[in-house]
């Protein structure tokens, strides 16, 4: 199977998480007939830099012909002085629209061998596992009319969803429940904004085709309270683009680091996968960024874009098992714990994925 990456690396530390990643999907070719023909193109800061524009149209065309696009991360402080419509993020914003993606999927689970980076105690983490759906498309990111007036002393921006907008993304969180363990929280703020109580109705209403999953409510100020003291009693969690992008990243200091959050962008032409964290500028080019965000978004795209589900779970368990082993990055460094750098940790993941893909192979020719 040949296929078709389009590959972004972006800002700060994103070329050095990306390439750590695109390794460890280089490994599946010693041992299948599955190639990854990649194709790097500029994006964000470092596309403005070569061509004057955060999402050049060579990029946005190699992205839309290939199977799945892969990001780094975009922002760099240099163009924080431009307007909103040409910031680095604005490439990736634009990106986002023309794929077409509006359901972003963002799992936190708890990892018992860096527990002791998470802020929680112990006996908090035990089960957890959240699975995000964030609405990527609409809401105060997207919608107009947005703008500065009366000479730049007041600013606006609008929120607003349509059905449509709330049904679709609504799907997939059901859908995703169904295969977990089929609940599914809605966070909004139906108590003050019309947009949530759109929402709430809305995902009311899809729930009625989905009997077997469990539906609760809850406002968005609780919910980031309780992500704190109880962040076991959520399976899946769905909800609009701000209040997502918000409470994912509340939610990585679950797991101890932003740095090993993944994310895949379904619903469009084209999947988008993403490590959550930023560009990280203040540790960009020292090699001690943690890869295992990106090469936890490679896992997310064998099982979703590339149907290797066992490979899938193969990589999950080789990032488990390092862990286990007492490696970490830099951000997750603790007392009697081994340290090394972003490729070390990179070439660490490969080798284990590369001795669990031999078991498997193995097992099957006999
Ligand atoms: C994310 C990021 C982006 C977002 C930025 C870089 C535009 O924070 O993917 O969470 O806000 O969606
Ligand atoms: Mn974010």
């Amino acid at each position: 199977m040949r296929f078709q990456l389009a590959i972004l690396p972006g800002d700060g530390i994103g070329p050095e998480v990306v390439s750590e990643a695109v390794r460890v999907l280089r490994v599946l070719s010693h041992f299948s007939d599955c190639e990854f023909i990649c194709n790097e193109r500029p994006i964000g800061g470092a596309a403005i830099r070569a061509h004057g524009t955060p999402l050049p149209e060579h990029t946005l065309q190699a992205c839309l012909k290939s199977d799945a696009v892969f990001l780094g991360a975009v922002g760099a402080a240099e163009f924080d002085h431009l307007p909103t419509q040409q910031k680095p993020e604005a490439g990736l914003l634009g990106l986002r629209t023309a794929l077409g993606g509006f359901a972003n999927l963002r799992p936190v689970a708890s990892f018992p061998a860096i527990a002791d980076c998470s802020p929680l105690q112990r006996s908090r983490l035990k089960g957890v596992d959240v699975l995000f759906v964030r609405e990527l498309l609409g809401g105060l990111y997207f919608a107009q009319p947005r703008g500065f007036d009366h000479e730049g002393d007041s600013a606006f921006n609008t929120m607003r969803y349509s059905r449509h907008e709330i049904e679709r993304v609504a799907r997939i969180a059901f859908e995703q429940a169904r295969t977990r363990r089929r609940k599914v929280t809605s966070v909004d703020k139906a108590n003050v904004l019309e947009t949530s109580q759109l929402w709430r109705r809305t995902v009311t209403r899809i729930a009625e085709d989905y009997p077997d999953v469990k539906l609760e409510h809850m406002y968005v100020d609780a919910c980031a309270m309780h992500l704190i003291s109880d962040p076991a009693r959520f399976d899946v969690v769905l909800t609009e683009n701000l209040f997502g992008d918000i409470l994912s990243d509340e939610a990585s200091a679950i797991t101890g680091s932003l740095g090993m959050l993944a994310s895949a962008t379904i619903g469009g032409s084209v999947d988008l996968y993403e490590p959550v964290h930023g560009s990280a500028p203040d540790i960009a080019g020292q090699g001690i960024a943690n890869p295992l965000g990106a090469i936890a978004s490679a896992a997310m795209l064998l099982r979703l874009s590339a149907g290797m589900h066992h490979e899938a779970n193969d990589l999950e368990a080789a990032i488990n098992q390092v862990l286990e082993e007492g490696y970490c990055t830099h951000d997750l460094a603790r007392p009697g714990k081994h340290v090394v750098s972003t490729s070390e940790m990179g070439e660490l993941v490969q080798q284990r994925f590369a001795e669990m893909l031999d078991r498997r192979f193995a097992y099957h020719a006999v």
